[in-house]
């Protein structure tokens, strides 16, 4: 199954909950929220029951997200039925919460994490994300290979001034942990209403700077790769990732579509409509006239968000705090990054 521009579903992203316990602000700023009402955040049950139609049908990776995952209480329970659908199966978390729960996780069939980490110095932690939990953070890298995870990876967003002088550490964090570290670019996304292209440091200079302290470095990605990292290797053998979503975006290779925690189905992180799926589900739908609405919706998809994005005259401009309040889902945490 195709949508408009060829691009086959191929990943689910599966937002577990809205909330999260860190503040980033280029994320979830200090602010009031409205948070999806209890009732509306899918069952453990419901999110097998969707993510199975999907799998019925092709997809390959399931990844929870949020939102902060761990905040879920049920979230090995979630872990345990969406294993069993044999097809893999990655979370992204803060890592605050991570080391508490590794083992459990692991045990019910989680094989992949992805922590993201963005400083690793103290007072920049409590300044970038309102946390004094660092070393909690750092140490949920030592508890995921304890606990047998592989492909274990570092999501640092690099922001110019704040802690991009910090990209050779986070290497030799990865290094010492085992892990490889994926750059990622400042992308203008729902929380980030400060967002503005001077902060953004680019794919090309993240690589310059790496060179300059590993030696040249060279892609290792498959042309024909889906995933948003570019991986490459310097000299000195270090590999890495960027995730060049707001230079060089990646929309004609995207296969992802996402659910919000209270089950509606997005096709593009920049959507500004998605297709209820809890309704359906709650009303005694089954599972063909749930795929009936996802195959639906996936073929009708003509998204480019990030693309359409790079090209808007207006997007060096501050977006009202708002506009954007006005339409939650619009926000990364209900939407999953
Ligand atoms: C929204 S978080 C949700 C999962 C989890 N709470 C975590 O921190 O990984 C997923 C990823 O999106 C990234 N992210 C959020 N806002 C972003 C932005 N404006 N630009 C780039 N990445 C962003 C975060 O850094 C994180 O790696």
């Amino acid at each position: 199954m195709l949508d408009r521009h060829k691009r086959p579903l191929g990943t689910l992203r599966i937002s577990v909950t809205d909330r999260c316990n860190l503040r980033c602000a280029y994320c979830m700023p200090e602010d009031e929220y409205v948070w999806l009402p209890s009732a509306s955040i899918l069952l453990a049950t419901e999110i097998e029951r969707l993510a199975r139609v999907f799998v019925e049908h092709g997809v390959r990776e399931l990844r929870l997200t949020g939102g902060e995952p761990l905040l879920r209480p049920d979230l090995v329970d979630v872990v345990a039925r969406l294993s069993r659908l044999g097809v893999d199966l990655a979370l992204t978390t803060n890592g605050v919460l991570f080391g508490d729960h590794a083992k459990a996780l692991r045990e019910a069939g989680l094989s992949r994490v992805t922590v993201s980490l963005d400083t690793l110095r103290p007072d920049r932690a409590k300044a970038m994300s309102k946390t004094t939990r660092l070393a909690d953070v750092i140490a949920s890298l030592d508890a995921a290979r304890a606990h047998g995870f592989v492909d274990t990876k570092i999501n640092m967003v690099v922001l110019r001034g704040r802690n991009d002088d910090e990209i050779a550490d986070m290497l030799a964090l990865g290094r010492d942990k085992g892990v490889e570290v994926r750059f990622i670019e400042y992308m203008d996304v729902g929380g980030a209403t400060r967002w503005s292209m001077a902060d953004v440091v680019t794919k090309d200079e993240i690589k310059a700077r790496i060179s300059a302290v590993c030696g040249p470095v060279e892609s290792i990605s498959p042309a024909s790769s889906r995933a948003p990292a570019t991986r490459f290797r310097a000299k000195d053998g270090t590999t890495f990732g960027v995730i060049a979503s707001t230079t060089q975006p990646f929309c004609g290779t995207c296969d992802r579509a996402r659910i919000t925690a209270d089950g509606v189905l997005f096709t593009c992180l920049y959507a500004e409509n998605g297709v209820d799926l809890r309704q359906p589900l709650r009303a005694g739908a089954t599972d063909e006239s749930l795929w009936a609405t996802v195959s639906e919706t996936w073929q009708a998809r003509t998204d480019r968000g990030a693309e359409d994005r790079s090209r808007s005259p207006t997007r060096d401009v501050l977006i009202p705090v708002t506009r954007l309040r006005a339409d939650p889902h619009r926000e990364m945490h209900t939407r999953g990054g």
